[in-house]
């Protein structure tokens, strides 16, 4: 059942060529467009990995259209709800996590419009929102989100691409092929380093701070190694005492207006002693010399520069729970769904 892969997560991981594409092509239905591009203001409530892609949404539809949006998590937004206006997204893989339903709950009774982005046709969040935009992951069964997450995306990265008058359109088309190219990525340095790790830092800036913290969340939910997802400009404001030789740090760091910052940053942390994995663009020669592994992912649009990003990451990951013969596919102490709140 595991199609000669060692664990389903291995699966699941090597499936999202597909499932992203699937999505993609799943496109979105009439009425949820019209929903999108009537929408002053869109708020997003979600929980743990999905509420990692709720913020890189952000971050894009905020940066490439202009679009006001706000991110909340399910947990706090019960207690502590916002002023809400315009369109309200639930973006839950399962379609059961209480929390992010009981939100979703909340914006319907202040009126507002509301959409679930979901994986489970006829789960619990699709009899609660107006409408759904259902994701082709098909099943996952790993406890770790991998597939799911970048099927998210590839909605997400829809609704950006609707509102920004289908600018991405060609590179949505195939950012599948670049997810595949890095899928066979030997990563066997990083998680030697990762493995002998008790705490590893991740870090990023602009929509590469919450892949990061995506990255985080990967390693320390399968691997058991704490991982700490960080902007990276955050990081000489306290958490620089934690700097040591034996505190990876993982940095994304790829070309546009945080490359030069980025790049400081990595610096300084070097200056710390600690050892540094970078994600970069192929053929930085300037960011590989200044680093101890340089991981290269395709030098392409920044979308697709997210999902490649994280793939590996989902890969680093993987590797480094396995060097520790953990139990991938049933992480201890979790459920695939959170269903109380
Ligand atoms: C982590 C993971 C969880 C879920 C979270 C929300 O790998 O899977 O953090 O993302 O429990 O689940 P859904 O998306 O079903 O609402």
């Amino acid at each position: 059942r595991k199609g000669g892969f060692d664990h389903y997560m291995l699966k699941e991981i090597f499936e999202q060529p597909q499932s992203f594409y699937e999505t993609i092509r799943a496109g979105i239905d009439d009425n949820v467009r019209q929903m999108i591009m009537g929408a002053d203001e869109i708020t997003l409530v979600a929980c743990g990995t999905s509420y990692h892609t709720t913020l890189i949404f952000k971050y894009l539809a905020e940066s490439l259209c202009n679009i006001s949006v706000r991110a909340e998590m399910g947990s706090e937004f019960k207690y502590f709800v916002p002023p809400l206006r315009g369109l309200v997204i639930a973006v839950t893989q399962s379609g059961e996590t209480a929390d992010t339903i009981a939100a979703l709950k909340m914006a319907k009774a202040r009126n507002c419009s509301t959409l679930a982005i979901t994986n489970v046709q006829g789960s619990t969040v699709t009899r609660v929102a107006d409408s759904t935009l259902l994701m082709r992951a098909g099943p996952e069964i790993g406890v770790a989100a991998t597939k799911s997450y970048t099927a998210q995306l590839a909605a997400l990265m829809q609704i950006v691409n609707l509102r920004c008058e289908r600018a991405f359109d060609d590179v949505l088309s195939h950012a599948h092929l670049a997810i595949g190219d890095v899928l066979l990525y030997d990563v066997r340095d990083a998680v030697a380093l990762c493995s002998k790790a008790d705490h590893a830092f991740f870090v990023g800036r602009g929509a590469f701070y919450p892949v990061a913290m995506e990255g985080a969340l990967k390693m320390k939910e399968i691997s058991y190694v704490h991982a700490e997802g960080y902007a990276a400009g955050e990081l000489k404001h306290g958490p620089f005492a934690l700097l040591t030789p034996e505190t990876p740090v993982v940095a994304i760091c790829t070309p546009g207006p945080t490359y030069s910052v980025m790049a400081s940053n990595i610096k300084e942390m070097k200056a710390r002693r600690a050892p540094v994995i970078a994600l970069g663009v192929d053929g930085d020669k300037e960011l590989a010399e200044i680093v101890d592994i340089f991981i290269p992912i395709p030098n392409t649009h920044l979308l697709v520069q997210v999902l490649t990003a994280s793939v590996v990451l989902q890969l680093l990951a993987y590797h480094t729970a396995c060097v520790l013969q953990r139990d991938v596919d049933k992480p201890r102490n979790l459920a695939k769904s959170v269903t109380v709140e």
